[in-house]
């Protein structure tokens, strides 16, 4: 019996066992997808906030449907209309929203720890939806759920999975590499020397280019996000110098492609910096799927979790 918790705020806080709960739990609702009703009523009378400081397309909307196709009441917070652009705290707002008793609040912040802080401030369950350079849990769990589908199981040992680009500023990099060292592969990174962190967790490989990357011959590559608007400074010379140095070209791509290499991104794409825009096309290319798998992985997470709050019945 795998308990539930009260907050999801980063992998690590997790278990194995829990992350195959949460693997384990998110199968039936892909299969309830294939249905021409794809609701249940597991969260009916429940509400659902859902609170985003940063721009977001994939996982406010996944979330939104996540929490609809388990009946749950769903509100989303405006934050560039709300009284948050007037000066109001997150904790002034949460406060404030939490009047409304909210069971569960979804929040996204460019600054990291805040997710942390308002789980400490509420009794409603928090889920991190990314908080700046930390973490971004649900995107390790809709990741790890996408390889489970594609490995057939969640016992990733002896898989090995390279994730290229800006390792330094990703919360994705950061938690989908933990979930899948907790899975058992092996992960590398390929990266400007200036994006690949000296101190990295153990067994981490690092690798200097493409080239001796695919002597590792890797089953997966997992394209990172080049986050223009999180770098105070310049870390590579173009944008075009990054794609011919650290992209999946077309000639990279002609080389591994009869390798059956599957190839992963969390979007949004920066197309003709981290791939040619013929690995969007290419037939082991799993983004579609990665967006597909979130929508099972946040209802599995929300049907999951045990907010604390009074109630009379
Ligand atoms: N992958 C991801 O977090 O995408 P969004 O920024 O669109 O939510």
């Amino acid at each position: 019996m795998i308990e539930p918790r009260k907050d999801l705020l980063q992998i690590a806080d997790l278990s194995r066992e829990e992350v195959e709960h949460l693997l384990g739990a998110a199968q039936p609702f892909k299969e309830l997808f294939k249905r021409s009703v794809k609701k249940v009523p597991t969260l009916q009378g429940k509400t659902v906030l859902s609170l985003f400081y940063e721009p977001s397309t994939r996982t406010s909307s996944s979330f939104e449907v996540a929490a609809k196709r388990l009946s749950a009441d769903v509100t989303n917070l405006a934050v560039a209309t709300s009284s948050v652009v007037k000066g109001e705290s997150v904790l002034d707002t949460v406060d404030t929203l939490q009047a409304m008793r909210a069971d569960y609040i979804i929040i996204r912040h460019k600054q990291a720890g805040i997710p942390n802080l308002v789980a400490r401030h509420t009794g409603a369950a928090v889920i991190n939806a990314g908080d700046g350079f930390h973490a971004h849990p649900t995107q390790a769990l809709l990741d790890a759920s996408t390889l489970h589908d594609v490995f057939g199981g969640s016992d990733f040992s002896g898989k090995r999975i390279l994730i290229v680009g800006d390792i330094l500023h990703s919360r994705v990099a950061r938690s989908t590499s933990c979930i899948l060292a907790k899975l058992g592969a092996d992960v590398g990174v390929l990266g400007p020397g200036t994006l690949v962190p000296e101190h990295r967790p153990e067994g981490m490989r690092k690798f200097s280019d493409f080239e001796q990357a695919f002597d590792w011959k890797p089953e997966v590559i997992y394209l990172l996000r080049v986050q223009f608007e999180r770098q105070g400074e310049q870390f590579f010379p173009s944008a075009g110098e990054y794609h011919s140095v650290y992209g999946l070209t077309d000639e990279r791509l002609d080389r591994v492609r009869d390798q059956g290499v599957w190839v992963m991104h969390p979007g949004p794409v920066n197309r003709g910096v981290e791939l040619a825009d013929s690995v969007m096309s290419y037939e082991r290319c799993l983004i579609n799927q990665q967006v597909e798998n979130g929508i099972a992985a946040r209802m599995a997470v929300l049907y999951w979790l045990k907010p604390q709050l009074e109630s009379t019945a």
